[in-house]
């Protein structure tokens, strides 16, 4: 008997109703005003995503107080009236399009910088990685309070649920990472210690929120040394799966690990032309700049489905829904993952830059391979500008 297509159905996971089983992974989009408000550019952006049939939206990662602000000048922000406010108006014309909508909240931790936030940079521990102080332990039951605080505004202002941002280096990352946590207190240590500050942001959420829709974004793998293994993050994912969390999506690397989260080409045009002292050289020197950041930032592989076997591990090991993000290509990975229960849904970044319309193609049968190709210029470009597609040109503004 044929596996039925349970890809385009409509689905309830994690406590919330998807229209089908791809999803848009939280991406930057850089689209918000400079008190962390959600614009009309944002909206559009998520407009085309909605009218382009994705299953669900996870927004870009949304800040939970000034001192975890990114880098990037534009990041939006769910730390007072005004952001909530603004956001309601956003989430209801999502719902009045049928499209649920998840407030992705994040800290950056180690890998911000003090220009950016006006504040020391915080981590859990001093380490080469990054120039942070370590955090004292009044610091970290602030960072705690600041996101309880964002889950609370996000359920107001009428969000689907939160992703709590544990992924790709960030501060959460940071704690449960045996590379990046070095503390030999009660909130470093073994697995359970450093855990410990997931652990008291989902039961003080619940406390405040109930029941309401709460997942987590997690590496799966880091691939430096002393990182994450898939079984230490099996063993992330039962502690998860043991204080509440209702759903696990699954990626892997840090700003330190270069390109590990996304993968594919080094985007070393973009980077150079960013760099005000290199985009003055000669072209012939910039080639040579080039080849050395080639060299400099090796591409890992594989490219495509790189999270898969560590999303496979934690799905075996847990019964909350397990997601996958990271190089899906095509329709036929994506029909595999879900009607064999690899995964139960998945999600993408990158193909949807490019085509907002993607699961419409993949729907009606017109397209079955997505149109990106992975050049990452949208990764550096967002870094000072709002998010786009640039097809590996380089910008008019940068040229
Ligand atoms: C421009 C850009 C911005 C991103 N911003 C975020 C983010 O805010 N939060 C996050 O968890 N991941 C972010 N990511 C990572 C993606 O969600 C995803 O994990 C990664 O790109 C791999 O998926 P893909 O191959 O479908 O692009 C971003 C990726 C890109 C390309």
């Amino acid at each position: 008997m044929e596996t039925p297509n349970k890809v385009f159905d409509p689905v309830k996971l994690a406590g919330i109703t998807f229209t089908n089983r791809i999803i848009r992974s939280a991406t930057y989009e850089g689209m918000s005003d400079e008190n962390g408000r959600p614009t009309a550019q944002l909206l559009k952006k998520y407009t085309a995503l909605a009218k382009g049939g994705v299953g669900g939206i996870i927004t870009g990662f949304i800040g939970v107080n000034q001192q975890g602000k990114s880098t990037g000048y534009y990041m939006s922000m769910i730390n007072n009236a005004e952001s909530v406010k603004a956001y309601k108006e956003l989430t209801t014309k999502m719902h009045e399009m049928g499209t649920p909508i998840i407030a992705q909240l994040n800290h950056c931790g180690g890998q911000t910088k003090e220009e950016a936030t006006g504040m020391p940079v915080i981590a859990p521990s001093k380490i080469a990685d990054y120039k942070a102080k370590e955090m004292t332990k009044a610091e970290i039951l602030e960072v705690i309070e600041a996101f309880v605080q964002g889950v609370k505004n996000a359920k107001e202002a009428g969000f689907d649920g939160v992703q709590i941002h544990v992924a790709h280096g960030y501060l959460l990352s940071e704690f449960v990472s045996p590379r990046m946590n070095r503390r030999t207190d009660e909130w470093g240590g073994n697995t359970v210690n450093r855990f410990r500050i997931v652990k008291e942001i989902f039961e003080q959420s619940r406390t405040e929120v109930g029941n309401y829709p709460m997942i987590v974004k997690m590496n799966g793998f880091e691939t430096l040394k002393n990182g994450l293994t898939i079984e230490e993050s099996v063993k992330i994912a039962k502690l998860l799966e043991q204080v509440g969390c209702d759903g696990i999506e699954v990626s892997n690397g840090t700003v330190k690990a270069g390109l590990a989260t996304m993968r594919g080409q080094v985007p070393w045009e973009i980077m150079v032309a960013q760099n005000n002292k290199l985009n003055k050289m000669p072209r012939f020197v910039k080639g040579i700049i080039g080849a050395i950041a080639e060299k400099t930032f090796p591409q890992p592989q594989p490219k495509n489905l790189y999270n898969l076997d560590a999303a496979m591990s934690i799905k075996k090991a847990v019964n909350i829904p397990v997601i996958v993000v990271g190089g899906i290509t095509n329709l036929e990975e994506i029909e595999d993952i879900v009607n064999n229960d690899k995964c139960d849904m998945v999600s993408m970044s990158r193909p949807f830059i490019v085509e907002p319309d993607l699961v419409n193609k993949f729907k009606t049968g017109k397209q079955t391979q997505v149109k990106c190709i992975q050049c990452n210029f949208c990764i550096i470009g967002s870094e000072s500008g709002s998010l786009r597609c640039y097809y590996g040109k380089l910008p008019a503004r940068l040229a």
